[in-house]
């Protein structure tokens, strides 16, 4: 736990069913604004989330076109295209709905249109030197809290690994938080996305810039998650699980700007990066294995969790008990959640650990904030386990 810590989110935040609806209420906080850009994957081009945000900018006199051509987990490359589409355009707002991928590419496009530096220049803890144009944000998944992070991330192809575009210039003026435009989400993707976003609040707890501010929203989150998860995924129409699900992402996302994530993340990316491995699925076969490692350092915080979630039998249950006891529901979690607990699955062979750890210990942000170091030895361990 640090001493020294600070606190930064999105500038204004709407939540609640139907909130999509008051988008033309909140308009006003942009300033002059005459042209916007939507900016989502093709599955919701022709969706009625559109038409509604639509109506209400062209209400306020903005035209807007949309531009639906987002892939998941965008690359570089793919980044710059999209940006060279865009050019000469002159939009001065730009509204990301979707997932992280689509919003992670709409914060990247706003600070690539007033930053003449290429996307790779941008890549690493703030290097975007200007503001980027304004820009709404409104997550359709519940896992990333990419809508309220200073973070957007990449996927560089030649390096075979994710990277970030780390600016406090990449947060937005304005969020949306509607759980119903996340009701169509089918139960793998809320399953993964869940994961990841319960991972972004357990990480954020035991980080070595674990704080008070953190630590409140990690907590609500890792409450509304644990006890929605299930639901959302097997009755997807289940409104209040969903409302649960979104709002514990974005806790989760508030968490990890102040504390960070660490040693299961930064496991993760090399998984993403080289084999592809969907971002939540590979926190959520980690998650168990990285917290044994670091079980030593973290058994108090880990009972305060276990108690606050309700995992506990007996109350009168030792933190060893405790902490045990979280990580048993962890594992029952990603069971239930038909998420893979091994690597082979995604074609990952033994001849591969050593090129996954040497990757992993590359992510230094992130692993220094992990409670414990880790070795190379301690991380080819890990993913080891997950080949058993
Ligand atoms: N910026 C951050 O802070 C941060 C944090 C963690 C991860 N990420 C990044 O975010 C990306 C992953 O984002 P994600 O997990 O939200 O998934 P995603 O955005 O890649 O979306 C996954 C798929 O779900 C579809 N989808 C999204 N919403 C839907 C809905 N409501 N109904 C039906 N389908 C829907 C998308 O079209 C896409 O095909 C990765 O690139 C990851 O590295 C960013
Ligand atoms: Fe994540």
């Amino acid at each position: 736990m640090t001493t020294i810590y600070s606190f930064q989110t999105a500038g204004r935040i709407i939540a609640g069913n139907d909130s999509l609806r008051e988008l033309k209420n909140h308009l006003s906080i942009l300033g002059d604004v005459k042209k916007a850009a939507i900016i989502t994957t093709p599955f919701f081009e022709t969706s009625s989330f559109i038409e509604l945000i639509g109506e209400q900018l062209t209400g306020a006199d903005i035209s807007y076109e949309v531009l639906a051509e987002i892939q998941p987990e965008p690359t570089v490359g793919h980044i710059e295209d999209v940006f060279a589409s865009l050019s000469g355009q002159s939009f001065d707002l730009l509204i990301g709905l979707g997932g992280g991928s689509a919003l992670d590419a709409a914060k990247i496009l706003s600070v690539m249109s007033t930053n003449d530096l290429p996307l790779r220049d941008l890549i690493g803890t703030d290097k975007v030197e200007k503001e980027g144009i304004p820009t709404i944000l409104i997550p359709t998944t519940s896992g990333t809290g990419s809508e309220v992070t200073p973070n957007a991330i990449v996927t560089v192809p030649e390096a075979e690994l994710k990277e970030g575009v780390v600016s406090r210039y990449l947060l937005p003026s304005l969020v949306i938080l509607d759980p119903v435009l996340t009701l169509t989400l089918p139960p793998n993707i809320t399953a993964a996305t869940g994961m990841d976003a319960f991972t972004h609040s357990f990480e954020s707890f035991i980080s070595t810039k674990a704080n008070p501010i953190s630590d409140m929203f990690a907590m609500e989150s890792m409450r509304l998650i644990s006890r929605s998860i299930i639901t959302a995924c097997e009755e997807g129409s289940n409104l209040e699980a969903r409302h649960d699900m979104l709002m514990g992402s974005a806790y989760g996302g508030m968490a990890l700007t102040s504390a960070g994530t660490a040693a299961v993340h930064a496991l993760a990316y090399p998984l993403g990066g080289k084999f592809h491995i969907p971002h939540g699925e590979a926190n959520s076969m980690l998650l168990p294995h990285v917290t044994r490692v670091n079980l030593d350092a973290i058994q108090e915080r880990m009972a305060l969790i276990a108690k606050e979630i309700g995992v506990l039998t007996s109350r009168e249950a030792s933190s060893a008990e405790a902490a045990e006891a979280l990580i048993t529901q962890i594992e029952e979690w990603t069971k239930r959640l038909n998420i893979p607990q091994n690597l082979k699955v995604f074609g990952i062979k033994e001849e591969d650990v050593e090129d996954l750890a040497t990757a992993a210990s590359k992510v230094t942000r992130l692993l220094n904030n992990n409670p414990k170091e880790l070795t190379i030895a301690d991380m080819q361990g890990i993913y080891r386990k997950l080949l058993k």
